[in-house]
């Protein structure tokens, strides 16, 4: 049985077939097609953080496969009152066919999933947000920039920056990441990169400079600069992003034709100019949609690896 809880655990060749079923399951779902790949399966969605997108398309997913989601969130679950992970882990695996989770730290996450009689899916964690990943990287492919890719992140040294990391490390693509001084990626998580780069070929830049990091860039992301938590954060997490705004200056370093993605939500006028968000290069609403095609995928996917 196989989980999603990192790009870190999977191959190059399996994270370009997730892709192409993804591909293949949009084409259906763009045609009306709802092939039951999950007839009767029953998704169990806990979430101990806000969401719009990752719900909306896991439900969504769900149904269109045949089967049903359940949001639990744990304002309502007995999770929030201290059930402790591993037994809603083990109550829950017990009564559906697979689990979503979005939770705090990437531990607790595996935690849950040892506990699991059923495929675990990351929904976004304090380290990573893999699923979000996917999606950008079909958003690439759609757009045909996926030869001779690079990528210039912008921002903070985050989940979603790690994810970067696996991604390019594991596909072996350039990725140039800029953060302000002190909010730098995590070192364990780069290293890991570093050493599957070594084997993909991937280019990876790390520094605090953003105009280094988006020359010549094919595409151009960054996100919040508070993420779910950091919410105390937020003066001094302003004062220090200074800089960091992807605006028209900003896009001008990149490559004539660059796009812009963003994970949403997005906070204008902080880490993305209100022009740069609403303007053509801006891909972030089919980045969003396709959420839904790659998680498809993934559910799928992971249905056919059962054991
Ligand atoms: N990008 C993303 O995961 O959005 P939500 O927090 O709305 O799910
Ligand atoms: N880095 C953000 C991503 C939101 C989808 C957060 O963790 O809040």
């Amino acid at each position: 049985m196989r989980h999603f809880l990192t790009l870190k655990d999977y191959r190059k060749e399996e994270i370009l077939e997730i892709l192409q079923l993804a591909k293949k399951i949009k084409k259906e779902t763009k045609n009306k097609i709802f092939t039951k790949y999950l007839d009767m399966q029953t998704l169990g969605m806990i979430f101990e953080k806000s969401s719009t997108r990752t719900r909306v398309s896991f439900e969504t997913g769900i149904y269109q496969l045949g089967g049903v989601g359940l949001f639990l969130s744990s304002s309502d679950l007995q999770l929030g009152r201290g059930e402790p992970l591993k037994d809603t882990s083990r109550v829950i695996s017990s009564m559906v066919d697979m689990l979503m989770i979005r939770t705090f730290k990437q531990s607790g996450l595996e935690e849950f999933t040892k506990y699991s009689k059923v495929p675990v899916i990351n929904g976004l964690t304090n380290e990573y947000h893999p699923m979000q990943l996917l999606a950008d990287y079909l958003t690439i492919q759609e757009a045909n920039l996926d030869i001779n890719l690079k990528v210039a992140y912008i921002g903070d040294g985050n989940n979603l920056a790690h994810s970067w990391l696996m991604l390019a490390s594991k596909l072996g693509f350039e990725l140039a990441i800029s953060t302000p001084k002190g909010y730098e990626v995590n070192q364990d998580i780069l290293n890991d990169a570093q050493k599957f780069a070594k084997i993909s070929g991937a280019k990876i830049y790390i520094g605090n400079d953003p105009k280094i990091a988006v020359k010549n860039a094919s595409v151009v992301t960054t996100d919040t600069w508070i993420s779910m938590g950091q919410e105390d954060e937020k003066e001094q997490r302003i004062k220090d992003f200074d800089g960091f705004i992807v605006d028209k200056k900003m896009m001008s370093l990149a490559q004539e034709k660059a796009i812009f993605l963003h994970c949403l939500p997005a906070y204008r006028n902080y880490e993305v100019s209100e022009e740069i968000f609403e303007s053509s290069s801006s891909l972030v609403f089919q980045e969003a949609e396709n959420r839904l095609h790659a998680q498809k995928a993934v559910m799928v996917w992971l249905d056919q690896k059962r054991v």
